[in-house]
C-alpha cells in the first residue's frame, strides 16, 4: 500500500504542558489529531473543573491560526478531591475524566494517591456519575522491580478496583505488558487501554543496549520483546478495547540528557506516522483506522470525526530538535527517517 486515507484520528493520552512549552508543541498534535485527552499533571496539578477550564483556554489560545483542535480535559485525582468536584465534572461538556496517578509513580505525580482505599468514595461517585477513570497502572512499592510494577499494580490494586466498582469505566493508560493486555481483555466492556507508539515499535534494548538512550526513557519503561509483541497484536487486532494514546511527554533536552533524566518520550511530531509503521510491520494497516479513529470515541461516547487524513509512503527526515520555550526538545528518532508521511489537507 502506498497511500492510506483514514478518518481523522484522536490522541486519547497527551501531555501538552503549559506556557511557552505548550506553545512550542501543541501544533504538532493539532496537525494530525482532531481531539486529545489532555493530561492534568501540570505543576500544580489540575485538580478542579475551574483549573481545567482555564487550562483549556490557554491551550486554545496557543493553537496556530485556523487550527481545528478540541482539547478534552481531565482532572488529577488527589486524596482530598471533594466528591462535589466529581459531580461538577460529570455535568461538564469540556471535562471527560479523572486521572489516577499513584503518588510518585511518574513525572509530576507527587500529589497523587498513596493509598487507594482513601479514594473509594470518589470512585463510587465516578461510577455513579459515569465519569471514566484513567489509570497510570504502576505500583509505587519501592521494593518492586521497575519492570514488574505494571503487573504488580494490576494484581494488587486494579483488580480490586474493577471488582469493587463494576460499573466504572476504566482506561488502563499506556499499557506496556502482555499481562495488561490479558487483564484488559478479560475485564468487561467498560475496561479499555491506550497504547503508545514507542511501546509498539521498541523494546528495552532500544533504551539500554549499546549505550543508554535517554530519549527512549518513559514510564512505564519499555519492556522486553514478548511484551511489545503482545501490545502490537492487541493494537492491530481491531478490538474495540484498544485505542491510540501517544503519551507524548515533552521535556527539555537538559532534563532528559542528565545524570537523573526525566521520564517521557516526545512523539507528537510524527505520531500517526509512527503508528502506521507499527501496523504495517505486521501487515495490519487496514486496522489502523479502528485503533486511531473509531475505538476511542466509542469508549468515550463521542462522535467519530468527519474529516479525513491521508498518509503517503514517502520517506522524510525527523528534525534533530525542535524549539521548546527557551530550550530544545529532542523528538523520538531525532534525525532519522520516517516511512509514512502525513499529507497536508
Ligand atoms: C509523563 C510526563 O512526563 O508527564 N512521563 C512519561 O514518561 N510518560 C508522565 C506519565 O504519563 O507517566
Ligand atoms: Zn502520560
Amino acid at each position: 500500500m502506498q497511500e492510506l486515507t483514514l478518518t481523522k484520528p484522536d490522541d486519547w493520552h497527551l501531555h501538552l504542558r503549559d506556557g511557552a512549552a505548550l506553545a512550542s508543541v501543541v501544533a504538532h498534535s493539532a496537525r494530525q489529531f482532531a481531539r486529545a485527552i489532555v493530561m492534568p499533571n501540570l505543576q500544580p496539578p489540575v485538580t478542579t473543573v475551574a483549573a481545567a477550564l482555564a487550562y483549556r483556554d490557554r491551550i486554545l489560545s496557543a493553537l496556530p491560526e485556523g487550527a481545528n483542535f478540541d482539547p478534552l480535559m481531565t482532572l488529577y485525582l488527589t486524596e482530598s478531591t471533594p466528591i462535589a468536584e466529581v459531580e461538577k465534572a460529570a455535568g461538564h461538556a469540556f471535562i471527560q475524566a479523572f486521572k489516577l496517578y499513584p503518588a510518585g509513580a511518574t513525572t509530576h505525580s507527587d500529589a497523587g494517591v498513596a493509598k487507594l482505599e482513601r479514594i473509594y468514595p470518589l470512585l463510587e461517585a465516578m461510577e455513579k456519575q459515569d465519569v471514566p477513570l484513567l489509570v497510570h497502572g504502576e505500583s509505587i512499592a519501592r521494593e518492586i522491580d521497575i519492570f514488574d510494577r505494571e503487573k504488580a499494580f494490576i494484581d494488587a490494586e486494579l483488580d480490586t478496583i474493577i471488582r469493587r466498582f463494576p460499573a466504572l469505566r476504566v482506561v488502563f493508560e499506556h499499557a506496556t505488558t502482555r499481562d495488561a493486555v490479558q487483564f484488559v481483555r478479560a475485564a468487561g466492556p467498560l475496561v479499555a487501554a491506550t497504547l503508545t507508539a514507542q511501546h509498539l515499535l521498541y523494546n528495552r534494548n532500544s533504551l539500554l543496549a549499546g549505550g543508554i538512550r535517554p530519549h527512549f526513557y518513559c514510564l512505564p519503561v519499555l519492556k522486553r520483546e514478548i511484551h511489545r509483541q503482545a501490545l502490537l497484536e492487541a493494537a492491530t487486532s481491531g478490538e474495540a478495547k484498544f485505542f491510540l494514546g501517544t503519551d507524548s511527554a515533552p521535556h527539555p533536552q537538559s532534563g532528559k540528557e542528565s545524570a537523573c533524566g526525566c521520564a517521557g518520550c516526545y512523539t507528537a511530531h510524527a505520531a500517526i506516522e509512527l503508528y502506521a509503521e507499527a501496523f504495517e510491520s505486521v501487515g495490519k494497516l487496514e486496522n489502523l483506522e479502528r485503533f486511531a479513529s473509531f475505538n476511542g470515541p466509542r469508549f468515550y461516547r463521542l462522535p467519530v470525526n468527519a474529516e479525513k487524513i491521508t498518509l503517503q509512503k514517502t520517506p522524510s527526515e525527523i528534525p534533530a530538535r525542535f524549539p521548546f520555550g527557551e530550550e530544545w526538545l529532542i523528538p523520538l528518532r531525532a534525525g532519522e527517517s520516517l516511512v509514512w508521511k502525513l499529507m497536508a489537507n
